[in-house]
C-alpha cells in the first residue's frame, strides 16, 4: 500500500523527531569588520546591522556574540593605508592583528579565523601584487605568507586565504611551519566564485578593484569541475577546511564537494546575499527570522559543517 507521509509531518513533536537537519551556534562564523582608531563602530549603509569596529567595541561586540551562544568569528581588516606593495597586509600594528590579540586575551576559547587577502591593503584593490595590469601569482605569494603570519603570530588559530592565487596554501604553510605555527589552521576560499554578490563586502572593506575585474583569479560561475580541481589542489597543499563562496547560487558545489572530500566543508553566505534579505525585510516583502533560519538550514542540509554568515547573530538568538 502506498505510504502516508503526512503522518510524520502532523505535529511539531512529530516533525521534531524526524528533522534531519539542526543548526547550532558551532555551526556559525559571524564576521566582524575591524578598523583603526579609537571607539569606533561606523555602520555600513549596505549591510544593514553590520558595523565596522575599533578594537574596544569589537570586545564589547564579540562579548554580546557569545553571551548569545557565538562560538567563533571571522576577522575581516578594512585599512586606510593603502600602497601597491601590500606591505600594510602583514604589518604588525594593522587592525586585524591588533583586534586578533584583543579578542584572544579577553576571550581565549573564541575561534578567532583572519581572512588572508590583500585587496585592502592594495591602492588598486585588487587581491594580488599588480605588475603591467596584471596580477602576478608569484610575487603575491610571499605577501600573503607574511600576511598570515602576521595573524598567526598575533594569537589567530585559522588562517583563511581568499585571494585565489594558485600555490598560496603551500606557500602559508610553509611560512607558518618555519616559525612554528604548525598548530595554525588554514580554511582555503578554494571554490571562490567571480560573484556579483560581494557588492556590498566591497563597500564594507573599501575593497573594490580599480581596474578589471578579478575573473582571472576567482572562478567562473558556469563551472562546477573546476571546484573540484582547485579543493583537491588545496587539500594536497594542506589546508584543513574547504570553502566554498558564495553560498546560495552554490548549494551544488557544496553538496559535490561534501562527498568527494573529507575536510570539513565551510559556506560562505556572503554580502548581497545578507543584504538582500535585509532590504526585502525592510519593505515587509519576508519574514526575515524565517527566511534566514530557512536559508541557513538549507546551506547545511547541502553539506556544509560550518556557516560564515552575517546573520550569524541574529539566527542565534532565534534559535534561543
Ligand atoms: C577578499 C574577500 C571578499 C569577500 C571575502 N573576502 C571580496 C572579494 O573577493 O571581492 C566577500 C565577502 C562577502 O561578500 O561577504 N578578497
Amino acid at each position: 500500500m502506498p505510504h502516508r507521509y503526512r503522518r510524520l509531518r502532523a505535529t511539531s513533536t512529530i516533525r521534531n523527531f524526524v528533522q534531519e537537519t539542526h543548526l547550532r551556534a558551532y555551526d556559525l562564523l559571524q564576521p566582524f569588520f575591524v578598523i583603526d582608531g579609537k571607539n569606533k563602530k561606523d555602520a555600513i549603509a549596505s549591510m544593514p546591522g553590520i558595523y565596522r569596529f575599533s578594537t574596544d567595541p569589537l570586545l564589547r561586540a564579540v562579548e554580546i556574540y557569545m553571551r548569545l551562544g557565538g562560538r567563533g568569528g571571522i576577522l575581516f581588516g578594512v585599512s586606510d593605508h593603502k600602497d601597491n606593495s601590500g606591505k600594510y597586509a602583514y604589518a604588525t600594528n594593522s587592525p586585524v592583528v591588533k583586534a586578533v590579540q584583543a579578542v584572544k586575551k579577553h576571550f581565549p576559547e573564541f575561534l578567532v579565523v583572519t581572512d588572508v587577502c590583500l585587496c585592502a591593503y592594495m591602492t588598486h584593490g585588487h587581491c594580488g601584487v599588480v605588475e603591467d595590469q596584471k596580477i602576478n601569482n608569484d610575487k603575491s605569494l610571499p605577501i600573503l605568507s607574511k600576511m598570515a603570519l602576521a595573524h598567526a603570530a598575533a594569537g589567530a588559530d585559522i588562517v583563511a586565504p581568499s585571494d585565489m592565487m594558485d600555490f598560496r596554501v603551500r606557500a602559508i604553510r610553509q611560512e607558518l611551519n618555519k616559525s612554528h605555527f604548525e598548530e595554525v589552521g588554514i580554511l582555503s576560499y578554494a571554490a571562490k566564485y567571480a560573484s556579483s554578490f560581494y557588492g556590498p563586502f566591497r563597500d564594507a572593506a573599501h575593497s573594490a578593484a580599480g581596474f578589471g575585474d578579478r575573473k582571472t583569479y576567482q572562478m567562473d560561475p558556469a563551472n562546477s569541475r573546476e571546484a573540484l580541481k582547485e579543493a583537491l589542489k588545496d587539500v594536497e597543499e594542506g589546508a584543513d577546511m574547504i570553502m566554498v563562496k558564495p553560498a546560495l547560487a552554490y548549494l551544488d558545489i557544496i553538496a559535490v564537494l561534501r562527498q568527494k572530500l573529507t575536510l570539513p566543508i565551510v559556506a560562505y553566505n556572503v554580502s548581497g546575499e545578507y543584504s538582500m534579505v535585509k532590504a526585502a525585510a525592510q519593505k515587509g516583502w519576508v519574514d526575515e527570522q524565517s527566511v534566514v533560519l530557512e536559508t541557513l538550514t538549507s546551506i547545511k542540509r547541502a553539506g556544509a559543517d560550518i556557516i560564515i554568515s552575517y546573520h550569524a547573530q541574529d539566527a542565534l538568538q532565534w534559535l534561543q
